[in-house]
């Protein structure tokens, strides 16, 4: 059972192309987050996780639902990021997680897809975007295959300061950048719901007129930010002028032959 969280498509996207490739199912944990569903998951396939590095890491919140989910059937877990370019020491706090879960730990590695981090810069065009994610389609096939296998995959990028990016870095990420306080709705903003529709969290609520209300649940997913139609919402002034980037639908891909193994 492929299980995956995303914010702007990229994992959704590795997380199929692999159920794909395996012949397995895929669990949106944003739709089960969202609508309140139980973390219990049978499957006797190999469970595999995926979700983006936040800050060297997995996010907080799936870190928990990983610890909190009942899972039955398969002993074995894999765990996939996707990040732009460095995972940091994200494995060893899952791999932690494993073995409390007294599971078989299979291994974990990050795949390179567009950065969706707008605070940080601007983001991918479509172009550079399809070019960067078609250089990461071996790599996928090759974590498909090892699932397949059932062998042990690794990482491959490297991050300087891993322990203190993944930890220190990581806990004073979350304790002062994540939070929708920063939030700026514009005039551009057409009251279309979509925000409130996409957060996986329900941090977000229209107000009787319309305008957009942040709570403080807030997990940074950026997803709000990049898929508002009217690119109404900014962090601050710094993102105004940004592109936004959603990732392809791996469906679309596949279908316009652009998978070719
Ligand atoms: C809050 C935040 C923090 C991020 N931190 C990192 C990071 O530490 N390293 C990295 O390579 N990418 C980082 N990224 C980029 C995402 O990990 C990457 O774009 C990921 O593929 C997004 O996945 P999604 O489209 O499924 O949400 C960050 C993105 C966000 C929104």
């Amino acid at each position: 059972m492929i299980l995956y969280f995303t914010g702007t498509g990229n994992t959704k996207f590795v997380a199929e192309y692999i159920a794909d490739h395996v012949g397995d199912e895929c669990v949106d944990l944003g739709e089960v987050l969202k609508y309140k569903r139980p973390l219990r998951f049978n499957s006797v396939k190999p469970f595999v996780f995926c979700a983006p590095i936040y800050a060297w890491r997995f996010p907080k919140l799936i870190e928990k639902v990983i610890a909190r989910a009942e899972l039955t059937g398969s002993e074995q877990i894999y765990f996939i990021a996707t990040m732009g370019s460095q995972t940091g020491d994200f494995e060893y706090p899952l791999e932690k997680l494993a073995y409390a879960k007294d599971m078989a730990y299979m291994g974990s590695c990050g795949v390179p897809m567009p950065n969706n981090y707008l605070s940080g810069s601007d983001l991918s065009t479509p172009e550079e975007a399809e070019v960067k994610i078609k250089a990461s389609l071996p790599l996928m096939k090759t974590l498909s295959d090892r699932i397949m296998l059932g062998s042990m995959i690794e990482k491959f990028d490297d991050t300087p300061f891993a322990g203190l990016a993944s930890g220190t870095v990581n806990y004073m990420f979350n304790r002062f950048f994540v939070s929708s306080s920063k939030y700026i709705v514009s005039e551009d903003c057409v009251s279309c719901g979509r925000c409130e529709s996409v957060c996986p969290v329900n941090n977000v609520r229209l107000s009787p007129t319309g305008v957009p209300h942040f709570d403080r649940y807030c997990i940074g997913c950026y997803s709000c930010v990049n898929r508002c139609p009217a690119k109404a919402i900014n962090i601050g002034k710094k993102t105004e002028g940004r592109n936004r980037y959603v990732c392809p639908e791996y469906s679309d891909w596949k279908s316009a032959g652009k998978i070719t193994e």
